[in-house]
């Protein structure tokens, strides 16, 4: 008896099937780079289950190429923007995401970019490796203290959490905003709500950790940059398009905020024309959850709600339109 198909648009740090058992069929896009978008649609064909990434879009044209059989999507990620919820809904196809279990990595690559960004680490090195480091200097690369400096959050979710939770070591206040208040993350970061506007002119960090959705698109536009203080250092580990990063790079190049930690881009993995040239802007390559034991937590995650749902059961962290 044939057994459902599952197709996994990527090579991932764990083998799925560990999780899967033998009762589905794994096929995995075997390239070492992206799928195109030819090959996703001819190779959903039949599938019951999609294992997919955040660079995966799984829009209309997708349900229509893999027919009726398909029956789950798991978002290898806890980012969803990339999935027509709504469609899937529609078509009565569950969709999962990856919640929980990279929390802390994500948190702590935002603080690793808050560090390097506001004390200068990337600059450093390079003075080094370029032999430019020639003495001790008493104006030598100063940048911003960071205990006891007021941290702004945007996105007061599982992610937002960990980030304020961290700030507490460094005795730092920590401010809030969103659509409603928080009791959760006041309970654990101590954490206060105030407005948008108050939030961008009393931080001394901001760090981005909302979803992307129409509201939260240019949500730090050339206004809001603006609004901040001239020493404050924007981190994003969200989404990029929470920014408009065009919009940034004239900040930066103005000297309108200090500095900048990015994670996410705008049109990845495309940057923006100058970004790179900037001195005071730190980049990763969208490594918010890359850990080996975070990625594997994911891996089983996803792995499991799927086959909780090809198997008449309810997966662990659904998502809703
Ligand atoms: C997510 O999970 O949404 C991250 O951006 C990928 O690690």
């Amino acid at each position: 008896m044939s057994r459902p198909i599952i197709f996994c648009t990527r090579r991932l740090p764990q083998d799925p099937r560990e999780i899967l058992g033998d009762a589905f069929e794994l096929r995995t896009h075997g390239a070492d780079r992206p799928i195109t978008r030819a090959e996703l649609l001819d190779a959903v064909k039949g599938v019951s289950g999609l294992l997919c990434l955040l660079s995966d879009r799984i829009d209309r044209e997708l349900f229509e190429a893999a027919g009726p059989s398909l029956k789950v999507v798991a978002n290898f990620a806890v980012g969803y923007n990339n999935i027509d919820v709504a469609e899937a809904a529609r078509r009565s196809v569950t969709v999962t995401n990856t919640p929980d279990v990279l929390s802390e990595a994500t948190a702590d690559l935002a603080w690793a970019l808050l560090f390097a960004a506001s004390r200068r680490v990337i600059e450093g090195d390079r003075m080094m490796r370029e032999g430019r480091f020639h003495g001790w200097e008493p104006e030598m690369l100063l940048g911003q203290d960071i205990t006891g400096a007021t941290l702004g959050i945007i996105g007061s979710g599982r992610i937002g959490t960990a980030m304020a939770s961290k700030a507490r070591a460094f005795r730092m206040r920590v401010l809030y905003t969103g659509s409603k208040k928080r009791p959760e993350f006041e309970a654990a970061t101590g954490g206060t709500f105030v407005g948008l506007e108050e939030l961008l002119s009393q931080c001394d960090f901001l760090s981005l950790h909302c979803p992307l959705s129409p509201a939260t698109t240019h949500l730090i536009d050339e206004a809001a940059l603006a609004r901040m203080k001239p020493t404050a250092v924007l981190i994003n580990t969200a989404r990029g398009p929470v920014v408009d990063e065009e919009a940034l790079v004239r900040s930066l190049k103005a000297g309108r905020i200090a500095a900048a930690g990015l994670d996410v881009y705008e049109r990845e993995p495309a940057m923006a024309a100058g970004l790179s040239e900037l001195p005071n802007v730190v980049l990763l390559p969208h490594l918010g959850s890359a850990t080996l034991g975070t990625r594997r937590k994911m891996v089983q995650l996803a792995a499991s709600n799927i086959r909780a749902v090809l198997e008449g059961r309810a997966p662990a962290t659904p998502v809703h339109a």
